[in-house]
């Protein structure tokens, strides 16, 4: 019997695609929904392989008025916008350049600037002018995206990493490691505190750091994508079969 004890809810798909369109049904839905209630939108997205056929499906979706939405990033690499590791390269490529977004709205996270720390404080600046703040005073998007690695991280709050437990801060820097390049991430605090959290994972790679996302125990310092078990507004996990199955 696993003690696995979801947060939220799961929408497990058949396979990739079926997960990809469904992703992109639920984020669609959230926007509208949010256009509808509070006039405009905020939607936050992760980089990685796994969104990018999602954010394609959803520049084609009809029903969202995208001059009304504002698209901000949950993290970034430190490397040039039209780089291949970039996730505002990505997002361009399959959301931005297909809907009808206006550059005004568009709000690239700058992980490519010399200071980072800097950087993280100026991205602070832009979410809380840009995104109203909820009844704790936090930046409170209407729409977050998120991924999880492998190794159980997400955003770019890594496994044994102490960025996990910053809380006083809503952007920051987090140095070169494991082989990967600095970044500018999120918190966990901005991530629980979005309305609407859409984690996207699939593929067999994913189904242990999954299951410790998941699991009644676990260190959220191993396993950082445990923070979503405190997210306050609504979790949708959307995974296919491989990546959801009890491992
Ligand atoms: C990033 C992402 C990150 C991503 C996971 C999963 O910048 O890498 O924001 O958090 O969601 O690493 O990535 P894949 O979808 O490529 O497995």
């Amino acid at each position: 019997m696993s003690s696995r004890e979801i947060p939220g809810q799961l929408i497990t798909e058949r396979d990739p695609a079926a997960a990809t369109t469904e992703a992109a049904e639920r984020i669609a839905t959230a926007l509208i929904e949010a256009l509808a209630t509070r006039g405009r939108a905020t939607l936050a997205l992760s980089g990685g392989n796994t969104p990018r056929a999602a954010y394609a499906t959803l520049a084609r979706r009809a029903g969202v008025d995208w001059s009304r939405v504002d698209v901000y990033w949950v993290d970034e690499r430190a490397v040039p916008p039209d780089d291949d590791r970039s996730n505002y390269r990505w997002a361009k490529a399959t959301l931005l350049d297909a809907a009808p977004i206006a550059p005004e709205h568009v709000h690239r996270m700058p992980a490519d600037a010399p200071d980072l720390e800097s950087a993280a404080r100026s991205y602070e600046k832009v979410v809380r002018e840009g995104v109203p703040v909820d009844v704790d005073g936090v930046s409170a998007f209407d729409v977050m995206v998120l991924g999880v690695g492998d190794d159980g991280h997400t955003a770019s709050l890594f496994p044994g990493d102490r960025t996990i437990d910053v809380t006083d801060r809503s952007v920051i820097a987090v140095g070169a490691q494991r082989g990967l390049e600095a970044r500018l991430t999120f918190t966990r605090t901005v991530i629980q505190h979005a309305r609407v959290v859409l984690v996207l994972v699939v593929g067999a790679h994913k189904r242990a750091a999954l299951a410790r996302a998941w699991s009644r125990e676990g260190d959220i310092h191993e396993t950082p994508s445990r923070l979503v078990r405190d997210c306050k507004g609504q979790v949708l996990w959307i995974a296919d079969e491989p990546a959801a199955a009890t491992a």
